[in-house]
């Protein structure tokens, strides 16, 4: 369904007479925004000349690149944005909570590599030092395992609580890994996942836009939904239940999109006590019908606690995928689950297996990053990091919407950032305070540009109705 409806979104976008008065802000207002807006993009041509003008050459033939940038902002307003307020998409070098970019600009790093960068990039480098190291004598041998990997399997079974590991490339491969060994188990051919949740880019896992063939043995039900705990009562096809505990915070809601910034209808609530109670209730019922419940803490994992989203939550899974943070900077995912789930094959039925492979699957390096890495975690003086973490982290998320609400009125942030931000646990208050400073004082700049004038009439519903109009005009001009 959403796939067709995307495919009947035409593509429009304002020009520089639009663009500014989308909203329908005065003529008086437009200038102000429009002056605003070429100040910055001259500011911009100056201050990351370098990183602009390699990133232009670079997205001639890095495709992903193409992507990003066409879609950092929603598509009506992209053009202008990508013309004009480019920063550049490289970076030189990273310490304490700040990256270089090439033209010298030094920024606070929110972007936290994609969910990598849990202890600070110096923390990783480390890591990688080491390991590099320690692995060298072997060098890139694969096939036979280095002697480390017995330690790295033992402490994630310590740390999962379950019987036996796998390793792979990716959390992408993880999730693809833990779904096929449920399948094969159960013998049932579907999965489970929640709306919104994101398990990676494998086509089962990713129903809807940016896949272009359906998955037709994937469910997508709703999370905290007594209809969906019937469904699994009732329902004998069901081999797995996906669950990615950061969900907690936006129940049946997607990640941030470019999207989700033409209106102001995303907010982020965290409800600890239901969240569990709902996990709990997934437990029971899977547990009731023999149906594999994995939890895929690839983004969580190391971020909740050291025991991850089964410690902070109290609720034990069948089988837990990890990856990102988990070999201390280097690419990686890894399965953990019960035994008679792990096996991938029968006693009794010698060629009926389950097929898993990847060339770099227990790459030596990466085995003794993952070493460095959770000889580190087993540290309690290091662990003590994970102390109050969510009662620091609430009061720093408090602190800076109250500074936006007194300053700025109206203007909130949904619990950490905007949704958009990933902060590492090596943020001190000071370098909290900073960055909420600089993101307070960028606000009002805006403010000052107009560009929070706002029409009052204007709602969520009728900001949408106004993008459906803008679509169905342009596909009656076509
Ligand atoms: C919960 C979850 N699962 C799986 C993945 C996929 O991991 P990777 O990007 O390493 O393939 C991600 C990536 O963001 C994730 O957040």
């Amino acid at each position: 369904m959403s796939r067709m409806v995307a495919r009947l979104i035409p593509f429009y976008e304002f020009d520089i007479n639009d663009f500014f008065c989308s909203d329908g802000a005065p003529a008086a207002v437009a200038t102000q925004r429009q002056d605003g807006f070429f100040r910055l993009a001259h500011l911009y041509q100056d201050k990351f000349a370098r990183g602009r003008q390699m990133t232009a050459q670079a997205s001639e033939k890095i495709s992903d690149l193409q992507f990003t940038e066409a879609y950092r902002v929603p598509f009506q307003y992209s053009r202008l944005v990508r013309e004009h307020l480019g920063t550049g998409a490289f970076v030189q070098s990273a310490a304490g909570v700040t990256v270089t970019d090439l033209d010298g600009n030094v920024f606070y790093d929110l972007t936290g590599s994609y969910g990598v960068n849990i202890f600070g990039n110096d923390f990783y480098k480390e890591c990688i030092a080491r390991a590099e190291g320690r692995a060298h004598a072997l060098g890139p041998v694969l096939g036979p395992y280095h002697p480390v990997i017995v330690d790295n399997v033992n402490r994630l079974c310590a740390i999962s609580g379950l019987d036996e590991v796998s390793f792979h490339m990716s959390g992408t491969e993880a999730v693809m890994q833990a779904v096929r060994l449920a399948r094969y188990h159960t013998r049932r051919s579907h999965l489970v996942r929640f709306a919104g949740a994101y398990h990676g880019w494998w086509g089962d896992v990713q129903p809807g836009v940016g896949n272009p063939i359906s998955p037709h043995e994937t469910y997508t039900l709703a999370d905290m939904s007594e209809r969906t705990l019937r469904v699994l009562r009732t329902r004998r096809d069901i081999a797995c239940v996906l669950v990615n505990p950061l969900q907690g915070l936006h129940p049946n809601g997607n990640a941030p999109a470019d999207s989700a910034l033409v209106d102001s209808s995303r907010t982020g609530h965290f409800d600890r006590a239901a969240y569990t109670a709902w996990l709990q209730s997934l437990r029971q019922v899977c547990t009731e019908r023999n149906i594999v419940l994995i939890f895929d803490e690839v983004f969580v994992g190391f971020r909740l606690a050291a025991g991850g989203a089964q410690e902070y939550f109290g609720v034990r899974a069948d089988m837990v995928t990890y990856g990102k943070s988990l070999a201390g900077g280097l690419p990686v995912g890894a399965v953990c689950g019960r035994k008679d789930l792990m096996r991938r094959f029968r006693e009794d039925r010698p060629v009926d297996v389950c097929f898993a492979r990847g060339t770099f699957n227990s790459h030596p390096y990466v085995m003794t990053a993952m070493d460095e890495f959770l000889n580190r975690l087993d540290d309690p003086l290091f662990r003590s990091i994970y102390d109050g973490l969510d009662d620091t982290w609430n009061e720093r998320a408090r602190r800076l919407n109250d500074m936006l609400n007194l300053r700025l009125e109206q203007l909130a942030l949904s619990w950490v950032g905007t949704g958009r931000l990933i902060f590492s646990l090596n943020y001190t208050d000071a370098d909290f305070a900073e960055v909420a400073k600089r993101f307070v004082t960028a606000a009002e700049k805006m403010k000052q540009d107009g560009w929070w004038w706002r029409d009052t009439s204007l709602t969520n519903k009728s900001i949408r109705r106004q993008i459906l109009k803008e679509m169905l005009t342009r596909r009656r001009q076509r």
